[in-house]
C-alpha cells in the first residue's frame, strides 16, 4: 500500500546510462577527476540500492578521440580502434568507483580481452543485471565507424533497456549549440524524425535511426549538476526526451 509519505516507486524497471568520457574529466583537459568518477559512483550506487537495473556505456573522449586523430591523419579505423581501447580504461575506473560505493559490478567488453574483463554475452549480460550487478559495457560496439552512442543504444535494445539515459555536459537537445548560441532554447521533447532532419548534432544519424526504428527512448540530461544522475534513472522529467514520430 502506498501512503502519502511513501517514496515514489521508481518508474523504469532497466535502463542503460550513456557517460560521455569528457565528463568524467571534471574541469582537467585530459583523464579522469577521481572526484568526479566517484560522485558518479554513488549517483549510481544509489539508484541501483533502489532496484533498478542498470547497465552503463562509456565513452572514451576524455582520453583519446577517434574522429579528431583521424582528422588529424590516423587512418580513421586504427584511430577508432584507438578510442574503443579508451573506453575500456574508463570502465574498469568506473567499475572500481561502483565498487568502492558498494555496487557489484561486471565489465564487459565487445572485444575480447579476457585478461581484462568479461567478453560481452547478451544472455550473461543480462544475467547479471537479474543478481544486481551493474554491468559497464565497453569497448563500443568493437566496431569502427560506430560512436559510443550508437553502442549504447545497440546494447539498450539487445538487453531490453526501457530507456537510454545519455549523461552529458549540455542539458538537453538546444535548436543551435548553447555554447556559441546563447539564446539557444531547449527542446523539452524532440521526435526522431525532427532531431534527424535538423541535424542538431546531439546524438549520431546512426544512434538516432536504430533508437527509432527500435522505439527506444532517450534522455539526454546534464550529469554536472549533482543528483541528476540519479534523477534521470528515477524517471523524473528531466533533460531532453528523445521519442516519438516513429515512421514504418
Ligand atoms: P555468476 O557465476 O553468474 O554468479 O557470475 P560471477 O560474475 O560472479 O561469476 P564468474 O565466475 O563468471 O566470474 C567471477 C569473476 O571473474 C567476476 O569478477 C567476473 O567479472 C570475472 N570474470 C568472469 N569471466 C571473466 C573473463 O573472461 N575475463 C576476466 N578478466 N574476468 C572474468
Amino acid at each position: 500500500m502506498t501512503g502519502p509519505t511513501a517514496a515514489p516507486a521508481p518508474r523504469y524497471g532497466r535502463v542503460l546510462l550513456k557517460l560521455s568520457g569528457e565528463a568524467l574529466m571534471g574541469e582537467r583537459q585530459f583523464g579522469i577527476d577521481p572526484e568526479v568518477g566517484r560522485a558518479i559512483a554513488d549517483q549510481v550506487h544509489e539508484a541501483h540500492a533502489s532496484g533498478i537495473q542498470i547497465a552503463i556505456v562509456v565513452g572514451g573522449g576524455n582520453i583519446f578521440r577517434g574522429l579528431a586523430a583521424a582528422a588529424r591523419g590516423i587512418d580513421r579505423a586504427t584511430a577508432d580502434y584507438m578510442g574503443m581501447l579508451a573506453t575500456v580504461m574508463n570502465g574498469l575506473a568506473i567499475q572500481d568507483a561502483l565498487e568502492q560505493a558498494g555496487s557489484p559490478t561486471r565489465v564487459m567488453s565487445a572485444i575480447a580481452m579476457n585478461e581484462i574483463c568479461e567478453p560481452y554475452i547478451k544472455r550473461r549480460a543480462v544475467r547479471h543485471m537479474e543478481k544486481g550487478r551493474v554491468i559497464v559495457l565497453v569497448a563500443g560496439t568493437g566496431n569502427p565507424y560506430f560512436t559510443t552512442d550508437t553502442a549504447a543504444t545497440l546494447r539498450a535494445v539487445e538487453i531490453g533497456a526501457e530507456v537510454i539515459l545519455k549523461a552529458t555536459r549540455v542539458d538537453g537537445v538546444y535548436d543551435a549549440d548553447p555554447e556559441l548560441h546563447p539564446d539557444a532554447s531547449r527542446y523539452s521533447q524532440i521526435g526522431y524524425t525532427e532531431l534527424l532532419s535538423l541535424r542538431l548534432g546531439a546524438l549520431d544519424a546512426t544512434a538516432v535511426s536504430l533508437a527509432m526504428d527500435n522505439e527506444m527512448p532517450i534522455v539526454v540530461f546534464d550529469m554536472t549538476r549533482p543528483g541528476n544522475i540519479v534523477r534521470a534513472v528515477l524517471g523524473e522529467p528531466i533533460g531532453t526526451l528523445i521519442a516519438g514520430e516513429v515512421t514504418r
